[in-house]
């Protein structure tokens, strides 16, 4: 048996296995490889996956072949966060084949749509949003309200090859595995998305939007000016973070002094000089940021002195 790791972050939405079942597992698969008949082939690899998936397991649920998802709940108003364990047997997981715009190809998966996700999880009314945060920093939120967005979204615990044999890796066509759960948008995309962008999952949160965004909000507050926040909040705050608040996969705009002064006020600079803010999102600069060409010159203008604004008092 591998010996099961210290709780990670990630731990919490791994699929689960109860270790008895894991167990039984395990024996069978001691029986010895080399005498199982080839027809058994694909059970001893879903042996191995069973005892790997163990490793990351939480509590046991006690329901052989089952996976587990848990839910987090909050924040939102007046109401403590909380956890919802949602176990899935395998009646309960659908086997699907799903479009994920992160590779551009169909994919064979079993689990359940975003939507039956929310249902089961049974959030109180005030939670209108949905954040999917990923162990590279990103936070994507989602609105409830986005029907179309929302009803694209398969959350896949298991991943088939063609085969029909089922892992809890997932691995996408450009051969880059991460661990299931997935989040899969299924919305094929000609420009931008977000979606193309994300690592592996860490956590699935049910929020309640206002609260999620006056948090987010909260170090730019003292500042009148607010023009900036909207441009920020579309196409920047799921990488970057505001004052220690969010996503941290790119630099935090206001926690991240040097980050902040290495942008020169310019617009376009010399190779020399660090790029400026238009350089970095309309891609004339190396780096990890996406070329985001959907934005104006003007909205990074605004972007750039809001940026200045806040910095300016939070240096007072
Ligand atoms: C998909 C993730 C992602 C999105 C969306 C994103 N960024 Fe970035 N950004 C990064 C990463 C990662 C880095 C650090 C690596 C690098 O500099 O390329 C970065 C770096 C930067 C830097 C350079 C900071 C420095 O130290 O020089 C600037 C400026 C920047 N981003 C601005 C923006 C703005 C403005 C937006 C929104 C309009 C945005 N980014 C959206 C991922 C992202």
């Amino acid at each position: 048996m591998p010996t099961p790791k210290t709780a990670s972050r990630s731990s919490s939405i791994r699929p689960s296995l109860p270790r008895l079942g894991a167990a039984r597992w395990a024996i069978r698969r001691r029986g010895g490889l080399a005498t199982v008949p080839a027809a058994l082939a694909g059970v001893t690899a879903v042996a191995a996956l069973l005892v790997t998936t163990a490793a990351h397991a939480g509590k046991p649920v006690g329901v052989p072949g089952a996976l587990s998802l848990t839910v987090e709940i909050g924040p939102l108003r007046n109401t403590a966060p909380t956890t919802r364990t949602l176990v899935f047997d395998q009646a309960a997981r659908k086997q699907v084949t799903w479009f994920d715009v992160q590779d551009g190809y169909e994919h064979n998966v079993r689990g359940l749509p975003l939507r039956d996700v929310i249902s089961r999880a049974k959030p109180p009314k005030s939670a209108d949003a949905v954040v999917f945060s990923y162990a590279d920093g990103m936070e994507i939120p989602l609105r409830l309200d986005q029907k179309d967005e929302v009803d694209s979204i398969f959350v896949a615990l298991e991943h088939g090859n063609v085969r029909d044999d089922f892992s809890t890796t997932y691995t996408l066509h450009n051969q880059t595995e991460l661990p299931c759960p997935k989040i899969l948008y299924g919305r094929k995309v000609t420009s931008f998305s977000i979606w193309i962008y994300p690592g592996a999952l860490t956590s699935i949160r049910l929020v309640n939007w206002k609260t999620y965004e006056t948090r987010l909000a909260q170090p730019t507050r003292r500042v009148p000016d607010s023009s900036g926040w909207p441009i920020y909040m579309r196409h920047c705050q799921s990488c970057h973070g505001i004052g220690g608040q969010g996503a941290k996969r790119g630099p935090d705009f206001l926690t991240d002094m040097g980050a902040y002064r290495r942008i020169p006020p310019l617009a376009v600079t010399d190779v020399s000089e660090h790029p400026s803010l238009h350089e970095k999102v309309k891609g004339f600069a190396e780096g990890q940021m996406p070329v985001l060409t959907q934005i104006s010159n003007a909205e990074i203008a605004t972007v750039w002195r809001w940026l200045h604004a806040i910095h300016n008092s939070a240096t007072k």
